[in-house]
């Protein structure tokens, strides 16, 4: 039987912020209202230090510690609430991106002194590709920073979201009074606390005679503002917030436990619950009966001695559970899970059930890739987690001749994970690794060497951009591949890759071969 009620009672999201925005803060703060911890700090660890480009080691030790925190699983008011953590890092912005596959809406933290900041506009770029519907959380109110007029025009403007505001900041910096909840139709006072919750003061509605006396003359100002907040950004519409075209805006301040509280309870009334997701064959829904999956996160383990690894999967649709066998479709076998493991604050436990929105943690000896797909026994893969075209190339050299095969097993299983893209040069046989960021090529060095033995060294390769191609045209497509026979690669499940030099060769090959079709994702 579909477990409707479960289905109905879960809000997986991810909080997504450009760095220092106060992303970890909040998670923590909403945590610490969800009961799943005490005092904060506790999430802290979780962190990659932005200062982290050089020491790098010190993100291994935290890769370590973010296993727990991958998932922060918590209830409140009867709501099972999942928040995906996603590494702040802009080196790592294709793990967020996948992350941002496995949920249903995301908060965007936004520090009301530096306003919309780069990552930023990427994330949301990303959660709008797909129609994620996005909550606006303005951080920092306890400082000074922007006017919130602009500021809603900023973020309008550069985000390109439709925005409606459902809390109202009074003042700021050392003038923060406290918000005005436009949705509640309540006013909370300000009082700054930093590790534990405190009571809010609340009152009635603007025109409550008490109001006066603790906001003054504020009043007015409150009064003028929100005459022209609900004059000029329209009403609230649930409709357009789940399919993404509007965003409701909060103010507070994570660091002082303030408006966290507002926005955890409207998030959990708006927010959807776990929402199908499409496959090749069609859109598979929450309340299928038949288990579905998909892995959008493999994390190696980090002790040498048990190179096991968790890959994370995104229960679709049905009910997954221990001990049954499920099909690993692009494997074409059966795999049944004896310890799948649950997120619930920062604890993993064997979980016996899991539905549609839960992510399970699932033990792997190197069987998973991201994108992977498990049925009930129905050959369907789930569609949307594509690599992008990488940034940066290397040529990787093996060092040491006599451990060739554990240098091909370490580079096949890091690639696996999604850690970077592999080519290999068709004419020459060359290996090429590929990023977005230049830090993966430490880590990928590092981890050949401490969890397979392998070392190896990298070349310079000059590449603009690497794209895939296809085309029906055979004449074209051969003589594309006899004038660019040194620089066309395959990636790892064997397609082409044209290998560019520069965007001007690009854009002479688009030209020249106009029946060629040329793609910056692996998913056309
Ligand atoms: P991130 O995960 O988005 O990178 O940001 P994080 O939560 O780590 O916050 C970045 C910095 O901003 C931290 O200070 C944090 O304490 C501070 N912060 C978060 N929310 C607020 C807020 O509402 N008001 C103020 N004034 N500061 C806030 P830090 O000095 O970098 O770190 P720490 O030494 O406090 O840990």
């Amino acid at each position: 039987m579909v477990n409707i009620k479960e289905i109905g009672r879960r809000r997986t999201f991810a909080i997504v912020s450009h760095p220092d925005a106060g992303k970890t803060t909040l998670t923590e703060k909403l945590l610490l209202y969800g009961g799943a911890i005490q005092v904060a700090g506790a999430v802290k660890s979780n962190k990659i230090k932005k200062t982290a480009t050089s020491d790098w080691m010190e993100i291994e030790r935290q890769r370590g510690i973010s296993v727990a925190t991958s998932v922060m699983g918590f209830e409140y008011k009867n709501i099972k609430i999942n928040i995906l953590d996603t590494p702040g890092h802009q080196d790592f912005a294709e793990d967020t991106f996948r992350t941002l596959t496995a949920v249903d809406s995301v908060i965007v933290v936004i520090d009301v002194a530096k306003g919309v900041e780069p990552q930023t506009e990427k994330l949301v770029r990303v959660c709008r590709m797909r129609k994620t519907p996005i909550i606006v959380f303005i951080n920092k109110l306890d400082r000074e920073g922007k006017d919130a007029f602009e500021l809603l025009d900023e973020i309008e403007k550069k985000l390109d979201l439709r925005v409606t505001p459902l809390s109202w900041p009074i003042g700021m910096g050392n003038g923060f009074y406290g918000i005005y909840n436009n949705y509640f139709k309540n006013l909370h006072l300000f009082t700054p606390a930093k590790q534990t919750i405190e009571k809010d003061i609340v009152f009635g509605n603007l025109t409550d005679p008490d109001m006066k006396k603790y906001l003054g003359d504020r009043v007015d100002i409150l009064s003028d503002d929100m005459e022209i907040v609900n004059g000029v950004y329209p009403a609230f519409d649930s409709a357009k917030y789940l399919k993404g075209e509007m965003s409701p805006v909060f103010f507070g301040s994570a660091l002082n436990n303030f408006g966290v509280k507002e926005l955890l309870e409207i998030f959990i009334d708006i927010a959807p619950s776990p929402l199908g997701r499409e496959s090749d064959k069609y859109f598979v829904k929450p309340e299928n009966e038949a288990f579905t999956g998909f892995v959008f996160k493999i994390h190696a383990n980090m002790d040498p001695n048990h190179r096991d690894r968790i890959a994370f999967v995104r229960v679709v649709s049905g009910t997954f559970k221990r001990n049954t066998n499920y099909l690993h479709v692009r494997q074409n076998r059966l795999i049944k899970f004896s310890s799948p493991t649950a997120f619930m604050a920062q604890k993993k436990s064997v979980v016996d059930e899991s539905f549609p929105g839960d992510i399970v943690g699932l033990h792997d000896t190197g069987n998973f890739k991201i994108g992977d797909t498990l049925t009930e026994g129905e050959i369907l893969q789930f569609k949307g987690i594509p690599s992008f075209s990488p940034e940066l190339f290397k040529y990787v050299v093996n060092t040491e001749p006599m451990r060739a095969k554990q240098l091909a097993k370490g580079i096949d299983q890091l690639m696996d994970e999604g850690v970077a893209q592999l080519f290999t040069e068709k004419s020459s046989r060359r290996k090429i690794i590929g990023t977005v960021g230049a830090l993966q090529f430490e880590v990928i060095q590092y981890r050949l060497e401490h969890e397979y033995g392998a070392k190896c060294r990298y070349e310079t390769i000059s590449l603009f951009k690497t794209a895939w191609f296809v085309s029906e045209n055979k004449a074209q497509l051969n003589d594309f591949r006899a004038r660019k026979a040194g620089q066309i690669a395959l990636d790892k499940e064997g397609r082409e890759v044209f290998m560019a030099d520069s965007s001007f060769s690009l854009q002479m090959a688009e030209q020249k071969y106009t029946d060629i079709k040329f793609h910056f994702t692996s998913e056309f």
